[in-house]
C-alpha cells in the first residue's frame, strides 16, 4: 500500500494514516527547529495532539482533551535522554495519546511492545529465527528485532504498554537500554546503538500498581507524566461527544445525532458513582467496583448510538443508554448490584426530568 493511502476496510487505521493530512500540513507549516530524527518540532507535536488552526486557515482536530501544560511537559521529555512513562487510572487516554506522540514524532505509532505477565525478554531486547539459528549457526539474517531494536536502529519512538505488568527482570532488560541507549548482541559479538530520535513511551495504570512494581532504578529513568481524569462534567461531555463522534463515522454507523443530553447524563452517573457523591454534593453514594472513566462512557454512548440507529428512531434515548449504564455499573453481581439499586432509588428517581431515564434503567436492572 501507498504511504498516506488509507485503505478503507481497515477497521482501525494506526494514527500516522488517519491523520496523515493533518501531519502533512503540520510540517508544512512548521518553521521550529526539530529535534534530531523527529518529523515536527515540539510546537507541532503539541498542535497535534490538543488541536489549533495554521496559518492558511486549515484545522487540526484535538485529539487529547486536557491541560494543555501535560503535553508540553510529555513532548519536552521526549526532546531529552529520559523517556516517558504516562500514569493514570484506566481510561485516561495513556494509551491513546502514546499512539498519538509516537505518530506525531517519528511518523511510526507501531513499534509497541504489550506488557503482560508473560512478556519474555525477547519481546524487548531480540529473539531468533530457530530454523535460520539452526541452519546457520548465529547470524544477523537468524535474529529477530523487537520493536525496540528496531526504534534504536531507525531513531523511532518505541512504545511500552503496561509497563508494570511485565516480570521485574524484563523490566530491569530496559535499564541498559535507557541508560546507555545500547543493546548489546553478545552472541554476534555486536550491539546496536540507538539513533537520536530514539526514546520510550512508556504506559502503566496506577490501579494495577502492585501487580509489579516498578523498580526505582528504572523510574529514574523516566520522566514521569500523571494522565488525570477530566475535571468537569463539561469537560467530559466535550471528550466524549469528540470521540463518539469520530468512532461513529468510523464504525459507519448509520446517522443518528448523539443527543449531548443524554452524554451529559451518562457522564454525570458515572462521574457520581465514581466520586461517591451526587453533583449537588449533598448524598453520600457508595461507589462500584468497576472503572467508570471517560472510556467506559463513550463505549455506552456508542451502543447506543448503534441501537438507536438500527433498532429505534435513530434518535440516542434513556432505553439506548440504559442497558450499557447498567452493564458497566454492575460488573460484580452481588455487591455492585446492591449500589446500583441504590442509587437508581434514592437519586435518579428524585430527579423529574430523569423520569425516562429511570424507567428504562428499571426495565433492564
Ligand atoms: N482527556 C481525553 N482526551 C481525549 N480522549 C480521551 C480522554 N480521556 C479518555 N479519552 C478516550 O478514552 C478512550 C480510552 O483511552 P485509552 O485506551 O488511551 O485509556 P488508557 O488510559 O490507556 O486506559 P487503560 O489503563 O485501561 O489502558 C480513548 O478512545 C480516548 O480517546
Ligand atoms: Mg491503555
Amino acid at each position: 500500500m501507498q504511504a498516506g493511502v488509507i485503505d478503507a476496510t481497515v477497521l482501525r487505521p494506526h494514527a500516522e494514516q488517519e491523520y496523515a493530512g493533518e501531519l502533512a500540513r503540520l510540517a508544512e507549516h512548521d518553521d521550529r527547529p526539530r529535534p534530531p530524527g523527529w518529523r515536527l518540532s515540539p510546537w507541532a507535536v503539541t498542535t497535534y495532539l490538543l488541536g489549533g488552526t495554521l496559518p492558511d486557515g486549515s484545522q487540526i482536530s484535538p485529539k487529547y482533551i486536557g491541560p494543555r501544560r501535560l503535553m508540553e511537559v510529555a513532548v519536552a521529555t521526549l526532546a531529552t535522554d529520559r523517556a516517558l512513562l504516562l500514569l493514570g487510572v484506566p481510561g485516561t487516554a495513556k494509551t491513546w495519546v502514546s499512539e498519538h506522540l509516537a505518530a506525531a514524532v517519528s511518523g511510526d505509532s507501531t513499534l509497541l511492545v504489550q506488557g503482560t505477565a508473560g512478556t519474555a525478554e525477547e519481546a524487548v531486547r531480540y529473539g531468533w529465527n530457530y530454523a535460520r539459528l539452526l541452519a546457520e549457526g548465529p547470524s544477523e539474517r537468524a535474529l529477530v528485532e523487537s520493536p525496540l531494536m528496531r526504534a534504536m536502529r531507525t531513531g523511532a519512538v518505541a512504545r511500552i504498554e503496561e509497563l508494570t505488568r511485565m516480570p521485574s527482570d524484563v523490566q530491569d532488560t530496559l535499564i541498559t537500554i535507557l541508560s546507555e541507549k545500547t543493546l548489546p548482541v553478545p552472541e554476534l559479538n555486536t550491539e546496536v546503538q540507538a539513533r537520536k530520535g530514539f526514546t520510550v513511551i512508556a504506559t502503566a495504570n496506577d490501579r494495577d500498581r502492585g501487580v509489579n512494581e516498578l523498580s526505582s532504578a528504572l523510574r529514574r529513568r523516566f520522566n514521569t507524566v500523571v494522565l488525570p481524569l477530566p475535571d468537569t462534567v463539561d469537560d467530559e461531555v466535550d471528550i466524549v461527544a469528540r470521540r463518539v463522534d469520530q468512532l461513529g463515522t468510523a464504525l459507519e454507523l448509520p446517522d443518528a445525532p448523539a443527543g449531548l443530553e443524554e452524554i451529559r447524563r451518562v457522564v454525570t452517573v458515572f462521574r457520581e458513582l465514581r466520586g461517591g457523591l451526587t453533583s449537588d454534593g449533598r448524598t453520600k453514594l457508595k461507589s462500584p467496583s468497576g472503572t467508570l472513566s471517560t472510556a467506559e462512557a463513550i463505549s455506552v454512548i456508542t451502543s447506543g448510538l448503534a441501537l438507536a440507529a438500527h433498532f429505534g428512531d435513530g434518535v440516542l434515548r434513556a432505553a439506548d443508554v440504559a442497558g450499557g449504564i447498567v452493564g458497566a455499573v454492575v460488573q460484580d453481581p452481588v455487591s455492585d448490584r446492591v449500589v446500583w439499586q441504590e442509587y437508581l432509588e434514592t437519586v435518579v428517581r428524585e430527579r423529574p426530568e430523569w423520569l425516562d431515564f429511570y424507567r428504562a434503567c428499571r426495565e433492564v436492572s
